[in-house]
């Protein structure tokens, strides 16, 4: 594949949030995942009954992310996502289900497709991250849980191994 052919390549990390429209897009990107997340019978008894606070938590998260100022750090601290999502028994079958979730949310945005691949690579890339109940997999993708089409080899996203 020729760099040309990237559709990511022509918008950095942090124009992401302007390109799709600041607090407001990611707002609506939260409450479309979360719509997903109450139907979830494995996810919805990990949050807590009141969802307002976490809604508000990711989206300011998000925002930061993507080049929307500070805001989350300064309401919430270091994001350190790993140490936050400890005491959520997160297996390979609930991160494949949240990234789904996240993924088919996005989609719904009508981003631009610059800004829809970044973020969808973002939660293609994150989310294994944050696996804690098989932590000798928690880099490895569980089948079933890519979002993205595969990448060739050599493209540097973690090994197959
Ligand atoms: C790309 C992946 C993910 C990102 C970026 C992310 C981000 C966040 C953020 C920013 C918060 C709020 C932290 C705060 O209170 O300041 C949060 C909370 C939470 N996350 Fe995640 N998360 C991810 C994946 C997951 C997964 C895979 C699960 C479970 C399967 C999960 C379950 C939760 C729960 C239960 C909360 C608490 C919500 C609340 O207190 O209302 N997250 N996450």
């Amino acid at each position: 594949m020729s760099p040309d052919a990237d559709p990511t390549a022509e918008l950095e990390p942090r124009e992401v949030f302007d390109r799709v429209g600041g607090l407001p897009a990611f707002e609506r990107l939260v409450a479309a995942f979360y719509d997903r997340v109450e139907r979830d019978e494995v996810l919805r008894p990990m949050y807590p009954e009141d969802l307002e606070p976490g809604k508000q938590h990711l989206a300011l998260f998000l925002a930061q992310y993507w080049g929307g100022g500070d805001v989350y750090d300064r309401l919430r601290g270091h994001p350190r996502l790993r140490r936050r999502h400890a005491p959520f028994p997160i297996t390979p079958e609930a991160a494949g289900r949240w990234a789904r979730h996240m993924a088919a949310a996005v989609r719904e945005q009508g981003f631009d497709p610059a800004a829809e691949a970044l973020v969808l690579a973002y939660v293609e890339r994150a989310t294994p991250t944050l696996v804690n109940q098989r932590p000798d997999q928690a880099q490895v993708l569980p089948p079933g849980l890519a979002v993205l089409p595969q990448q060739p080899p050599g493209h540097g996203s973690g090994s197959s191994a």
